[in-house]
Formats: structure tokens, C-alpha cells, sequence
């Protein structure tokens, strides 16, 4: 095949949702559908539930998880369709806005109970930045959950996005008859059915007749037409195009875990999500049709086996043909490297690979050469933007008690921040090491990684600082001044780029206003 056919058949997207709105049932019935899997309850939830009996082993084992469900591939109706999996747990939100920078879409899950979410709001503000297509599905609808025309107008106003409604629910919780799908015309009817793929569908050519009666009774089917009135002269009509710039979400609506809604939100995600994009690097925009082999490293998992300490670092291929053996460049380290068993993921089993086109997802075993932004070529040098680190909001200073052990602590603590798990700052002079992170559970995982996987244990002392921002200028010498005199608040993170350490807000902000040459960065993208 060339490898045009190849990309134009490739669909690498994620699910994302606020935890429990039904992410993980989506995902799995989108396998069901798609072939790859047989039986419902086959995908696992990557969900770390903390309770009090859930150890630190409990946590990684529950991460553990999601290294078999990272990447699902599977073939649907000729397209390759990748779902790339991102944990639910906002402590792990950076896990899940690196993944972000590797798909080309995304799936939006909201419960129809709930409404908008803090998740939601979050992870869709990532998906704005980018102009990510978004596809919403809204879940659930066999819940009392609220009125359709509320949801649309909640979704609209607070994810700063236009909506356009392709299905549409006939009544709602107990009352849930099903959903007209105003693409297709017809009408999907709802039955309970966790476990069967159900097929209950009934072509409407023609709202007006009687046929609709028979099946929603008087009072649904008078509801539905005055709906779709209402929808098809509020609406535009759907333009692909719209979508694919990230600026009309389409919508369905349905309930994941009885398989509802979900053919059409596949038959359509296929149909219209876009296929693998050009992609932005630092030197140039980098085209998937290119011969030339390119990808870059958006996360890296460690193997639970202590007694095998490598890692999996996971490569989207941007554009060309990877293959097994072969010697790509790494850019970061300016030296040639081959993969002898690079690995596939079709649905959640892993296999040997041996070739890869772009919007792929290969797994690399890795000893401890790569980071998470780490570019693979056929020589060029290369930086793909969009996979930032955020201003951390806990901070924690390492203190060793050990000096005999000073090597493996400052080993482990290399390897898992290259791995993405939190972000090392180190002071100067002093070589004071600063951890900073979005959450407090990245803590609990780093101190038992440290002890089980590299024998070190540490002390962490909290750090009272509001944010760390990256600090840039074009004036070279305001930025130096800047240092020197704040030389207590300034630490410099894995690239060696300085960083402000601001102790409360209206610190950053008198700060910013005094020093009007520099600038403050959130995130730590700024080419
Ligand atoms: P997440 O990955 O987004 O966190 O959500 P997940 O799929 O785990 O779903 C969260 C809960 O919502 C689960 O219930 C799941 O069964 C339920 N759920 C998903 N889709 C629907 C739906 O269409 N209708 C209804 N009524 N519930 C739905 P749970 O009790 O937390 O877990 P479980 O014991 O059912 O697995």
C-alpha cells in the first residue's frame, strides 16, 4: 500500500472525560464495536481509586494497568482507528495533555447528569489551544439527567466552542425511548442491554408519518418533530470543515454502557475525524506524506518488574515509514539508535512490529536514553512543539539522609522526572533539587518508585510557593540582572532554563509589573 492509503486511513485520537463520566465504558464498547475485543469488562479502568487500604503498590499497580491499555488499535469498516488511553486522576493531568499532543482528535465524554465538569473544562481548554476536533458524546441518557437544550447551551458557553447536534435523545432517564439520528434519519430505539450489541434501527424518511406514532406513542413523537423543526432552522447545517478546525464540536447522545449511540458516534468519527495532520516543529511544519521517518517520545512507562528496569517510551510517528532494525537519529543526543523489538498495540494485546506509518504509536524499550519530547529522525534535527511541561503548584525540596546512597537517589530521581512523573529543578549553587508537581499522589508514586526500583529512599520537605514560571527576554542582560538579584527564587529545570519560584500571587504580579523586559511564562513552550 502506499503510503498515502496508509495515512488516509489512520484515525489516533483520545477518549477524554471528567472522571466517572464514562470514559472507560466508551472506550470498551468502541473495542466491541470495532471487533477488537469479544466481551464487555475486557478493558480495564485506569482509574486510581485511593482509599485506605490502597498502598503505594496498589497506585503503581493501577498505573500498571494502563501500560497493556496505552494504545488500542483496531481495524474498523478499512480504517485503522488508534485510541490513545489518558488517565483519569487530575493528578495526573500532564499525562494526559502530553498524550493530547500525539492525537489528531478527540472524543469528548460528559454526563448528561453532571453537565460540564472541572476535568472537562481543563482538558477542552488544551484541546482549544491546539484547535483539536472534538467530537461530544453525552452519556448516560437512560439517568434522569437534564434537559438536552441545557446541556448544549452549558457546553457552548463554557467550553468556548459551537456545538451542532447529529443525534438527537427522545425523552430522557425512565422515559429514554432512544435517539433520531437527524444525519442518517433514523431512529435508533433504546432496549437495556449491557452486554449485546443490539441493532434496533428504524429508517425514517419521514417524520410526518404515522409509523412514529406507533413506535414513541403521541405524546414522544409529537416531542421529536417539533425537535427537529427547531433543531434543522436553529442550526447550520453540519460542515465538516468547521469541525476539523476545532471550532463545531457535532454531538450525540447516548448511554455507553448499553451500547447506545455508539455505532453511530463511530460511523461517524471514522467518516469525519481527520486523518494524521502535519505536525509543528521548532525548525519547520513537518508533513506526514514525507519519506523521511519522524516521531517524537509523549510518555514513557516503567516496567513494574524490578528485576527489568527498562522502560517503554511511546513514539507517535509524524511522518514516513518507521522499521524494525532500522537506525534512526536521536536528535536530542545527536547519536544513531536501532529498536530490535519495537511493539504494536492491537486492542489491549502487544506484538512485535515491524513497520509503522504516521499516526501509529510505537512502543520502544528504552534503558534510560529518552525523554518525554525527545525527537527520532533519519538525521535531521528536529523538535516537535506541543508537548509542554505546566507550572507545577506543590512543591517539595529532596533532602538525601543517606550519602551512601546519594548516586541511586539522584539517578531515580533523573530517570522518573525525564519519564514525566513530576518536574526536577535544581538551584544554584548548592545543587539544591526542587520537585515540583500538579498533584500530591505524583509524591506518594515517586518516593515507592525511589525505594522499590533504585533503593533510595529521601526526605520531601514541603515548599511554600505559589508557581514556578519559565522567565525569558530578548534583553539578555535584564534577564541576567534578573537572576543575580532574585538568585534565592531562580532554579533551572531539565533544558537548563531558568525559572522564577514566586511565593504568593501578588508576589508574581509586582514581580511582573516591575520587571516589564521579562516574560513569564505558564507553560514551557516559547519558541
Ligand atoms: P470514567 O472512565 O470516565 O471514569 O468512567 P467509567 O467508564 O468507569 O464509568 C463510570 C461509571 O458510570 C461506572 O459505574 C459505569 O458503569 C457508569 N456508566 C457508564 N456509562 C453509563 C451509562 O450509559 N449509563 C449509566 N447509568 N451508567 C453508566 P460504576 O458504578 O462507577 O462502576 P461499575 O461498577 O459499573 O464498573
Amino acid at each position: 500500500m502506499s503510503s498515502n492509503s496508509e495515512i488516509q486511513k489512520r484515525r489516533t485520537f483520545a477518549i477524554i472525560s471528567h472522571p466517572d463520566a464514562g470514559k472507560t465504558t466508551l472506550t470498551e464498547k468502541l473495542l466491541l464495536f470495532g471487533g477488537a475485543i469479544q466481551t464487555a469488562g475486557a478493558v480495564k479502568s485506569n482509574k486510581i481509586v485511593k482509599t485506605a487500604t490502597s498502598d503505594f503498590l496498589e497506585i503503581e499497580k493501577q498505573r500498571g494497568i494502563s501500560v497493556a491499555t496505552s494504545v488500542m488499535g483496531f481495524d474498523y469498516k478499512g480504517y485503522k482507528v488508534n485510541i490513545l488511553d489518558t488517565p483519569g486522576h487530575k493528578d495526573f493531568a500532564e499525562d494526559t495533555y502530553r498524550t493530547l499532543s500525539a492525537v489528531d482528535s478527540v472524543i469528548l465524554v460528559v454526563d448528561c447528569v453532571k453537565g460540564v465538569e472541572e476535568q472537562t473544562r481543563n482538558l477542552m481548554q488544551v484541546c482549544r489551544m491546539r484547535n483539536t476536533p472534538v467530537i461530544i458524546y453525552i452519556n448516560k441518557l437512560d439517568r434522569e439527567g437534564r434537559e438536552p437544550y441545557e446541556l448544549l447551551d452549558e457546553l457552548e458557553k463554557e467550553l468556548n466552542i459551537h456545538v451542532r447536534p447529529l443525534s438527537w435523545p427522545i425523552g430522557i432517564g425512565r422515559d429514554f425511548k432512544g435517539v433520531y439520528n437527524i444525519y442518517e434519519k433514523d431512529l435508533r430505539l433504546f432496549s437495556v442491554n449491557k452486554s449485546q450489541i443490539s441493532e434496533d434501527v428504524v429508517s425514517i424518511s419521514d417524520l410526518q408519518s404515522e409509523q412514529l406514532e406507533q413506535l414513541l406513542g403521541p405524546k414522544f413523537a409529537g416531542q421529536l418533530r417539533e425537535d427537529v423543526e427547531f433543531l434543522e432552522s436553529y442550526y447550520e447545517p453540519f460542515d465538516e470543515s468547521l469541525y476539523k478546525e476545532g471550532y463545531l464540536a457535532p454531538v450525540f447522545f447516548g448511554s455507553a454502557i448499553n451500547n447506545f449511540g455508539v455505532r453511530e458516534l463511530l460511523d461517524t468519527f471514522v467518516r469525519v475525524a481527520p486523518h494524521p495532520q502535519p505536525r509543528d516543529a521548532a525548525q519547520r511544519v513537518v508533513e506526514p506524506e514525507e519519506k523521511s521517518f519522524s516521531g517524537f517520545i509523549f510518555k514513557i512507562h516503567a516496567n513494574l518488574d524490578p528485576n527489568h528496569r527498562d522502560r517503554i517510551a511511546f513514539c507517535r510517528i509524524c511522518s514516513g515509514k518507521f522499521e524494525r532494525n532500522q537506525q534512526y537519529y536521536h536528535s536530542r543526543l545527536q547519536k544513531k539508535v536501532r529498536f530490535s523489538s519495537p511493539t504494536s498495540f492491537m486492542a489491549n494485546e502487544k506484538s512485535l512490529l515491524e513497520e509503522a506509518w504516521p499516526g501509529d504509536v510505537v512502543g520502544l524499550y528504552d534503558t534510560g536514553s529518552f525523554k518525554i519530547g525527545d525527537t527520532l529522525t533519519e538525521g535531521e534535527t528536529l523538535q516537535f512543539k506541543g508537548i509542554p511541561s505546566f507550572s507545577p503548584e506543590i512543591f517539595k525540596e529532596v533532602i538525601n539522609r543517606d550519602p551512601f546512597k546519594a548516586k541511586q537517589l539522584d539517578k531515580g530521581i533523573r530517570q522518573l522526572t525525564d519519564e514525566g512523573v513530576a518536574q526536577l529543578f535544581v538551584q544554584q549553587p548548592g545543587s539544591r533539587k526542587i520537585i515540583g508537581t500538579v498533584g500530591e499522589l505524583q509524591f506518594d508514586v515517586i518516593k515507592f518508585r525511589l525505594k522499590q526500583e533504585y533503593s533510595a529512599t529521601c526526605e520531601l520537605n514541603t515548599l511554600h510557593y505559589y508557581k514556578a514560571c519559565w522567565i525569558t527576554s530578548d534583553d539578555k542582560e535584564a534577564l541576567r540582572r534578573f537572576i543575580s538579584l532574585k538568585g534565592s527564587n531562580i532554579a533551572y529545570d531539565k533544558d537548563e532554563n531558568p525559572v522564577f519560584f514566586a511565593e504568593t500571587s501578588w508576589i508574581l504580579r509586582s514581580v511582573q509589573e516591575t520587571y516589564p523586559a521579562l516574560q513569564f511564562h505558564f507553560i514551557s513552550e516559547f519558541y
